[in-house]
């Protein structure tokens, strides 16, 4: 026998930083009376620059204490550079409900008619065997490019705090990817953190016409609604924004955040 489903218990969304409201903005489209708690680990950002054991450690440890503290219904690993690396472990470790967020390469390989895919992603999640296993299963006879955007990150961060993107960020993940053998025939682009669809727009403008761009936010959003089916949902207290350091620039995103729904920011 299942304990019942508290009706105030929130979804967990956890992210090194933003990236992960993109999520949060389908999830919000199915499921507009769940109780949301966002978890963005500034402390820890980027993630996409950290070693393997360094992104398992800090996510296990965290997410650990985090489920503990706030009695989630289910956790979502709204990030592919932790899901791609510690997805597994987490699972193994924590009795909630997990789920990830994992390059959109199987869609992609279904979209593209030239055959060719680009792949943006942080420099941790495109060197995963996790990618390595997903472009195996489902891109074969497609070419998969993969490049490392850690700028886009930087770029999404301040565009939520009210900051200019800086264009050479955009330009840098675009060039690297056309500068690719083969990159000239890119028509379809995974934007394999969930940071990038912050940014699609400035993506597309610089990828030139003709080019498509898939991620996975949709896709998870409709997997959170079908593991929670059937649960009662009440929000019982306004939805907020964790944070686990207390820098002062946390408020600047305070307007995002309310666009999202999440009216106040706490340190975790
Ligand atoms: N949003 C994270 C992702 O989806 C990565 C950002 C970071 O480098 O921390 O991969």
């Amino acid at each position: 026998m299942h304990n019942p489903v508290d009706p105030a218990a929130p979804i967990l969304l956890f992210d090194s930083g933003v990236g992960g409201l993109t999520v949060l903005a389908e999830l919000r489209a199915l499921l507009p009376q769940a109780p949301v708690i966002y978890a963005a680990d500034n402390a820890g950002l980027p993630y996409g620059s950290k070693t393997e054991a360094q992104v398992a450690a800090r996510v296990a440890g965290l997410l650990g204490r985090m489920t503990e503290r706030l009695r989630p219904r289910l956790v979502c690993i709204a990030c592919n550079t932790a899901s791609t690396i510690a997805l597994g472990m987490v699972r193994d470790v924590l009795e909630v409900p997990i789920v990830g967020t994992v390059p959109a390469i199987k869609p992609a390989a279904a979209m593209t008619r030239t055959g060719v895919i680009g792949l943006l992603g942080t420099e941790a999640t495109i060197r995963q065997g996790y990618v390595d296993r997903l472009e195996a299963e489902f891109a074969q006879g497609k070419r998969l490019l993969r490049h490392a955007a850690p700028g886009l990150v930087e770029a999404a961060e301040a565009l939520l705090r009210g900051a200019p993107v800086d264009p050479a960020h955009i330009a840098a993940a675009t060039d690297g990817l056309r500068a690719m053998p083969g990159g000239g025939e890119i028509d379809t682009v995974v934007l394999a953190c969930t940071h990038f669809p912050l940014l699609q727009a400035q993506l597309a403008e610089a990828m030139g016409p003709g080019v498509r761009f898939v991620h996975g936010a949709a896709g998870i959003a409709r997997q959170i609604a079908r593991l929670t089916q059937g649960q009662p949902f009440a929000r019982a207290v306004p939805d907020i924004a964790l944070f686990t350091a207390a820098a002062p620039e946390i408020h600047a995103y305070a307007p995002a955040l309310a666009q999202y729904g999440l009216s106040a920011i706490e340190v975790f």
